[in-house]
């Protein structure tokens, strides 16, 4: 049996969190591998709206095992209260959740010092969700990071003590906040909870998963144009959040890989700083703004909102070795009488149909495709859908490649089209 991949071709915020939902039930295990609390994975059912950060998106079916892999950093702090969130929910976290005892800790420390490397920053802000990412995926790099298994082990005090009083010197030169006796006491109260949680060397678990024939889902967070080493550098993540990912980030030999999921929204969003050729600074950006309800899940930011992007589509098919195209949000573009695209750049050196090193130097080419103008609230099947949605499809796959197995019409489970 082979890992399946889900993750996000744009900016993050692409509905990742819905389509696992909606594909859960076809598998046993469901896999985070990067990133942390900076996720904002929305889910909607039987009328709940329910956002999570650190904790797999499988996590609302019974019978599921979810875990948070060894390529994920986690703050004690938020994931003890988002797993009590889910528990008034009903929904049974601990015996359904796994943690890597190699996974990095947050520690409230490190979110200090994220606002005061940003504070420092002046115009040039990441607009980072303030989480703490960039410094804990430093530590880990810099191999002074706490991890999960280290709570578990006589030399927790000796590693705390020593992160801490690193972090100190940082903060005192940074101008940044003191670690608190207050933030400390929370802190403990956080790894004292985690301790009771299931941390195991979830490596060995995956792959006798696999061996045993049971199916896994690798599930992205954030997406491949906010990818440290792909994305618009250095406005990205501190993680790479691209397929390869998956190998580091859970465990699994890379030809153990099988279906690339890449999910796109039919057109383009961002939030925090950095280029984004496509943006709309008008009535359209709005609109897309309003009907696409684009505020940030996490942070609840107003997100930028532009055109769908082919260029930089093209470019994440191809780091990713995408097998299956899910468009999201598709019914935002319902009432627009055209809508536009990117398939080239225009550069001083003329037009390209690639990523070029700087973004911030380009205008985008623009193709008008025709809008279906209609909403889809009664079509359930690809034969209904408006003739001039299904030629946009033909198009985007004729371009790609790649054939679009899914489309998203809604934020709740049900809304969603099969295409194959
Ligand atoms: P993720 O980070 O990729 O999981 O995406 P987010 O949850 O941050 O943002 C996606 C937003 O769009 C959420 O509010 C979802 O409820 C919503 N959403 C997902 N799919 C659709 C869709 O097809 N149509 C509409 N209108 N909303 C959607
Ligand atoms: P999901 O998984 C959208 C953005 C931040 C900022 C940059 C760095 O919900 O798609 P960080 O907190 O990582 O230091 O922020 O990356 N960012 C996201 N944007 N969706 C996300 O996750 C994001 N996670 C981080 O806005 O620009
Ligand atoms: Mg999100």
């Amino acid at each position: 049996m082979k890992v399946d991949v889900l993750l996000g071709l744009q900016w993050g915020d692409e509905g990742k969190g819905k389509v696992v939902d909606v594909l859960t039930p076809g598998y046993k295990n469901i896999v985070r591998f990067q990133g942390g609390p900076n996720a904002g994975h929305t889910l909607e059912f039987n009328k709940i709206k329910h956002v999570l950060h650190s904790i797999p998106s499988g996590i609302f079916h019974t019978d599921k095992v979810n875990i948070i892999g060894n390529g994920m950093v986690i703050d004690p702090i938020l994931l003890k209260s988002e797993i009590k969130e889910l528990e008034a929910l009903g929904v049974n976290v601990k015996t359904q959740l796994l943690i890597s005892d190699k996974v990095n800790l947050i520690l409230p420390t490190h979110r200090l010092l994220d606002a005061a490397y940003e504070a420092k920053k002046g115009k040039n802000k990441i607009g980072s969700t303030l989480k703490g990412i960039g410094p804990v995926y430093t530590d880990k790099v810099a191999r002074c990071g706490l991890r999960a298994g280290d709570l578990l082990s006589d030399s927790y005090e000796e590693k705390y003590e020593n992160i801490i009083a690193h972090h100190t010197i940082l903060l005192e030169a940074y101008k940044g906040e003191k670690y608190s006796d207050e933030d400390e006491a929370e802190w403990n109260d956080a790894i004292d909870y985690l301790r009771k949680l299931n941390i195991i060397n979830t490596e060995y678990y995956i792959n006798q998963a696999l061996d045993k024939n049971q199916t896994v889902l690798a599930e992205g967070a954030q997406g491949t144009m906010l990818d440290i080493d792909y994305g618009s550098y250095p406005f990205v993540t501190s993680s790479n959040t691209v397929c390869a990912a998956v190998s580091n980030g859970m465990g699994i030999a890379p030809a153990k890989m099988g279906e690339v999921y890449g999910i796109f929204k039919a057109y383009c969003t961002r939030v925090g700083g950095g280029p984004f050729p496509t943006e709309l600074n008008d009535e359209d950006g709005q609109k897309l703004r309003d009907e696409g309800n684009e505020y940030g899940a996490t942070t609840g930011r107003p997100r930028r909102c532009g055109w769908l992007d082919m260029v930089a589509l093209k470019y994440s098919i191809m780091l990713n070795g995408v097998t299956q195209l899910i468009m999201t949000k598709v019914d935002v573009l319902n009432h627009f009488n055209e809508i536009n695209v990117a398939t080239a750049y225009r550069s001083k050196n003329g037009e390209t149909n690639e990523i070029p090193y700087d973004l911030e130097t380009i205008d985008p080419v623009y193709k008008s495709i025709k809008g279906w103008n209609q909403p889809l609230d009664n079509v359930n099947t690809k034969e209904a859908l408006p003739q001039a949605l299904k030629d946009y499809i033909q198009w985007i796959e004729d371009e790609t490649g790649v054939p679009v197995t899914m489309i998203s019409v809604g934020p709740d489970r049900k809304q969603i089209i099969m295409m194959r």
